[in-house]
């Protein structure tokens, strides 16, 4: 076994970049890093030495290299070096901190371990026109520390899962990832067989089904760090591949797979943020968060509560009787402060308003003795009084409304009541407001597809007392299914399952998936289902989505080492990449150009 330096002559570190502070004074160190800023100061050379535990301060005289070819000046930014020399502390006007910012290492002697070609980007600087270009190199943006908090961030949030599950008495267990078609609303990635030609495996969406055979097999608390596959439109929440901790749980209720889940998320925001959690989370109706912010997924930070126009009083404007008249909907906001707002800045979100799919948005600017503006002469006095009542509106705020059909109108007051909160300062920041989101229907009707499709998947229990309904009315059915929401971002989601075989099969008419096609997709489920399958339930967290949550960002990239671009490309590995001829042919496979 060698003990030595993996570079020859060179001495092994004794301590890493982040170790040292004003204890070490005095002692002769050897350190290997990353050069980051270099300044020469005429005769001495400053740098900061940098590894994944922190950076230090080292001072350079005018000396050669360990092999007399290179000096000072030959140093750039993020060659790797190892210098020894000795710890001194800073003077006391110069120190940050009692770490690594209060001393500094006197090299006296220093070689270059590997030297660094010019830099692609300037490490230092974040700018997102660079991105592209960063996600080729993503290696070096990594060494980034903010990038390299976030994985340490990840794994520490993994570690702290892991241990708590375990103690839960959740067995972790893998499950395939070439598997076949498990439906979570997404198109599937598809790998073909080489030895079955003509057939192809899919990568899972998620490990739906195997977790429930996991319980028909008497795992009873199964959990797993799962790569789950989607082939999706991405945005800065989505990545074609993503990672879920999964979890599933027999003989269970809905309160018992909650509580679990409150236990990670206090143990994880503790451990990882040192923010207490409230518990229980606050339950909401799928039905009320979409009367009251127009998404299943409300930010409740801050207020701005949509309300609905319709039978708050008068409406002059025959355009909104009209629309509402036609099965539309009118909802209003208030902006608080909004009336600040200058006629451009009016005329902008109106503008915003039409991009986000309405036809135009109605303002008026709330005043002591009467609104002003050309959506005040549309709503009556007593309309007004009301929505005054309603919202607790004062001077100085901005009444907004809008009307059309009833899921464009949601959805872009939802996005409006955001954006315009985050404009205004209205969200706390630090603030964690989680709750769960219940009681969703069971199944929603597809314009596209014609039928009805199943809002979580096809394996959620409906509600005992809607089950009447599911073959006459499947739409008005409600799922045992919870989403956990936080800040307005969907971490996780779950339901109850169908354990009955005959449930399972009303499930699939219900949806329009014929005998033969149910035999033939989920023929596996079934059969296992009776064979003695326990009542069971569980829940998946995007496990991306909360790492991001907790390192501050929106965009979970930034907390995946090497993610895809939102073209679901890798820049770096130019993955996704043609083939050999002789592969496809292998395979059975030809291409159809376009
Ligand atoms: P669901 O489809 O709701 O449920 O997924 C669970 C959680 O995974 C995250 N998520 C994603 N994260 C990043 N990129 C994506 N493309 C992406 N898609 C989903 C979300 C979501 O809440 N099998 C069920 C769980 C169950 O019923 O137990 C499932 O996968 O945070």
């Amino acid at each position: 076994m060698t003990t030595g330096s993996p570079t020859p002559d060179v001495p092994k570190r004794t301590h890493t970049c982040g170790e040292l502070g004003l204890a070490d004074d005095g002692a002769q160190v050897v350190l290997d890093g990353w050069v980051g800023a270099v300044r020469d100061l005429g005769g001495l050379t400053f740098l900061q030495l940098r590894d994944r535990f922190g950076s230090t301060q080292v001072v350079l005289s005018d000396t050669a290299d360990e092999s007399g070819d290179l000096t000072p000046a030959d140093i750039r930014a993020e060659a790797v070096l190892s210098i020894r020399g000795t710890v001194r502390a800073r003077p006391e006007d110069q120190r940050k901190g009692d770490g690594t910012g209060a001393i500094e290492v006197e090299a006296s002697s220093w070689s270059r371990l590997s030297a660094c070609e010019p830099l692609p980007f300037d490490l230092s600087l974040r700018t997102a026109s660079h991105e592209e270009t960063r996600l080729t190199h993503r290696y070096l943006d990594l060494r980034r520390p903010a990038l390299m908090g976030n994985l340490v961030l990840r794994h520490r949030a993994m570690q702290v899962a892991r241990r708590e599950l375990d103690g839960l008495g959740f067995l972790e267990v893998e499950t395939p990832v070439l598997t076949r078609s498990t439906p979570e609303g997404a198109r599937d990635f598809l790998v073909p067989s080489r030895i079955s030609r003509g057939e192809f495996y899919a990568l899972p969406q998620s490990p739906q089904l195997f977790k429930q055979l996991l319980m028909v097999a008497g795992v009873d608390r199964y959990m797993q760090f799962v790569r789950c596959f989607r082939d999706e439109d991405l945005r800065a929440d989505r990545q074609p591949e993503f990672t879920q901790i999964d979890l599933e749980m027999s003989f269970v209720t809905e309160d018992d797979v909650m509580a679990v889940a409150e236990r990670l998320m206090v143990a994880l925001w503790r451990e990882c943020l040192g923010v207490e959690l409230p518990t229980p989370f606050p339950r909401m109706a799928h039905a009320e968060a979409m009367a009251r912010y127009g998404s299943d997924k409300p930010d409740l930070r801050f207020g701005m509560e949509l309300l609905d126009g319709d039978g708050l009083g008068e409406i002059r404007f025959d355009f909104v009787r009209n629309a509402i008249a036609d099965g539309g909907i009118l909802r209003a906001m208030v902006l608080p402060g909004g009336a600040a707002r200058s006629r451009k800045q009016l005329d902008a979100l109106t503008e915003r308003a039409k991009q986000l799919g309405l036809g135009g948005l109605l303002w008026a600017k709330i005043a002591e003795d009467r609104w002003t503006g050309p959506g005040a002469k549309g709503f009556a006095e007593d309309f007004q009084a009301a929505v005054v009542e309603r919202t607790g509106a004062t001077a100085g705020d901005l009444f907004l409304a809008a009307t059309g059909e009833s899921a464009v109108v949601l959805t872009a007051m939802d996005r409006l009541r955001r954006e315009l909160a985050a404009e205004h300062d209205l969200i706390p920041a630090g603030t964690f407001a989680c709750a769960w989101i219940v009681d969703f229907p069971l199944v929603e009707y597809d314009e596209e597809a014609d039928r009805h499709v199943a809002m979580h998947h096809p394996f959620t229990r409906p509600l005992d007392e809607d089950l009447a309904l599911l073959d006459s009315e499947p739409g008005k059915v409600r799922a045992r299914a919870y989403d956990l929401v936080v800040n307005g971002v969907e971490l996780g989601g779950g339901s109850l399952r169908i354990h009955e075989p005959e449930l399972q099969d009303r499930m699939f008419r219900a949806l329009g998936i014929g005998e033969e096609e149910a035999a033939d997709k989920f023929g596996f489920l079934r059969r296992a289902l009776s064979y003695g399958a326990p009542p069971h339930g569980g829940l998946a967290f995007g496990f991306d989505r909360m790492v991001a949550m907790m390192a501050g960002t929106e965009a979970i990239r930034d907390v995946i080492a090497f993610p895809k671009t939102t073209s679901a490309s890798c820049p770096m590995t130019a993955a996704p990449s043609t083939v050999d001829p002789a592969q496809l042919t292998e395979l059975g496979l030809s291409l159809v150009r376009d």
